[in-house]
C-alpha cells in the first residue's frame, strides 16, 4: 500500500491525498461506507460503485467470523469474490465489536471470551485470532485487535487497556509475519491509538503507534458518548503526533460536521454507521440541514427529495412521496434514504478534498458546518 500527498491545506491540518492498493486507488480524504455482514444495509453493490461512487467499504471481523463463517469466504476466494465488490475493503478487527455487541465478555491477557449476540455460542478472540479470520476475509486494509474503554473511565482502567492494546499489536504482527497472504495482492494492517480522554496516555498512545510504523494508522475509542469537543481536542493531539507521510484513520465518525472540522484536524479516512443507520429511521443529511422524512411538513412537498444531491433518488422522487414511504414503512423509503445519505456523505469527502486542493478548506468549512447541523 502506497500513500501519496497531493496537496495541503495552508490554514488548517487538513490534507488530499491518493492510497494506492492492489483492488485500486482511494482519494483521500474518504469516507468508507459500512457493509458490516458483506452488505451495506439495503443498497446494492452496483449502486454503490455508481451513485455513491463509493472508493472502499468495511466489513466486520465479529459478524463474518460468526456469520457465514470463514469457511464460507475462503471457498468463495474472500470476501471481495463472495460480495462481488472489486475495489478496496477494509476490516475491523472485531475488538469494538466485541466491546459493543456480544453479550458477555470475559477480558485476559490472552484475549477476549465472548458470547455471540447472534446464538449465543462462546468463542475466544485473541490477536492471532482476529489476523487469521481477517486473512481469511481477505481485506487490502485490516485493523489491530485492540480494548479499548468506554468515556468515562477510570485512569488506571484505561492505562491497562492501552498497554495491553500495544502488547496484542506485538502480537498481531508476529503472527501475520508467520502466515502469508491467501489470494495473491497484498494485506495491510493498521494499528490503533487508544488512551480514552487522558492526554498524557493518548501522547504515549500516539508515539508508540508511530514507532510501530506501519503503513497507516488509527485514532480509536472516541465518538464513544464524549463531548464533541473532547473528540476534536485528542484527534487534534495524536495527529500531531501520527507521521504526516501516512494515511490517518478516525474510527467511527460521525456526522458531516464532525467529518469536516476532523478532517480539518489532519484525518484522511473516516468511516460511521450513521449515513445507513439513520436513513432507515428517516434522517437525512443535506448541505442545507438535517431532514427528518416522518416530519408531517413534507407531506404535500412536491419539490426533489434534494435538489443539490447527486444521486439519481435526489432528482427522481419527491420530498412528499418518500416521506410518505416512511409513514407506509415501505423498504424502498430505507432504500431510497440510504443511498442518498451515502452519496451525500462521499460528495461531502469529495468537495472537501476539492477544497483542500484549491487551498481554501478552512474558510470553506466554517462557512458550511452551521449550515449541515441546521434542523430542517
Ligand atoms: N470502531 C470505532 N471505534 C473503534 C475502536 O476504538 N477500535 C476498533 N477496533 N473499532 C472501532
Amino acid at each position: 500500500m502506497k500513500f501519496e500527498i497531493q496537496g495541503k491545506d495552508p490554514n488548517s491540518k487538513a490534507r488530499a491525498g491518493i492510497i494506492t492498493t492492489d483492488h485500486g486507488e482511494i482519494q483521500t480524504p474518504i469516507f468508507m461506507p459500512v457493509g458490516t455482514v458483506a452488505s451495506v444495509k439495503s443498497v446494492h453493490q452496483r449502486e454503490l460503485k455508481e451513485d455513491i461512487k463509493a472508493q472502499i467499504i468495511l466489513g466486520n471481523t465479529y459478524h463474518l467470523y460468526l456469520r457465514p463463517g470463514t469457511d464460507i469466504l475462503h471457498q468463495a476466494g474472500g470476501l471481495h469474490k463472495f460480495m462481488n465488490w472489486d475495489r478496496p475493503i477494509l476490516t475491523d478487527s472485531g475488538g469494538f465489536q466485541v466491546y459493543s455487541l456480544a453479550t458477555s465478555r470475559k477480558k485476559s491477557e490472552e484475549g477476549v471470551r465472548f458470547k455471540s449476540h447472534i446464538d449465543g455460542s462462546y468463542h475466544m478472540f485473541t490477536p492471532e485470532k482476529s489476523m487469521e479470520i481477517q486473512r481469511y476475509i481477505g481485506a487490502d486494509i485490516f485493523m489491530a485487535f485492540d480494548e479499548l474503554t468506554g468515556i468515562p473511565a477510570e485512569y488506571h482502567d484505561a492505562k491497562r487497556a492501552m498497554h495491553v492494546t500495544h502488547r496484542w499489536l506485538e502480537r498481531c504482527r508476529t503472527w501475520l509475519n508467520e502466515n502469508p497472504e491467501l489470494y495473491g495482492y497484498k494485506q495491510t494492517l493498521y494499528p490503533i491509538v487508544q488512551g480514552n480522554s487522558f492526554h498524557d496516555l493518548r501522547k504515549e498512545s500516539a508515539q508508540y503507534i508511530t514507532d510501530f510504523n506501519a503503513d497507516g494508522n488509527a485514532i480509536g475509542g472516541l465518538s464513544v458518548g464524549e463531548p464533541e469537543d473532547v473528540m476534536y481536542e485528542i484527534t487534534d493531539l495524536v495527529t500531531d503526533i501520527l507521521p504526516q507521510e501516512k494515511p490517518r484513520y478516525l474510527m467511527g465518525v460521525g456526522t458531516p460536521w464532525n467529518i469536516l472540522e476532523c478532517i480539518g484536524l489532519g484525518v484522511d479516512q473516516f468511516d460511521c454507521v450513521m449515513p445507513t443507520r439513520n436513513a432507515r429511521n428517516g434522517m437525512l443529511f443535506t448541505w442545507n440541514g438535517v431532514m427528518n422524512m416522518k416530519n408531517a411538513k413534507w407531506k404535500d412537498d412536491f419539490s426533489p427529495l434534494d435538489e443539490l444531491g447527486t444521486s439519481f433518488v435526489d432528482q427522481e422522487y419527491s420530498k412528499a412521496y418518500v416521506r410518505h414511504l416512511f409513514i407506509s414503512e415501505e423498504y424502498l423509503g430505507k432504500q431510497i434514504a440510504s443511498v442518498h445519505n451515502l452519496a451525500f456523505y462521499l460528495d461531502l469527502v469529495q468537495t472537501a478534498r476539492k477544497h483542500i486542493l484549491e487551498g481554501d478548506f478552512n474558510e470553506w468549512k466554517n462557512q458550511v458546518v452551521p449550515r449541515l447541523r441546521q434542523r430542517l
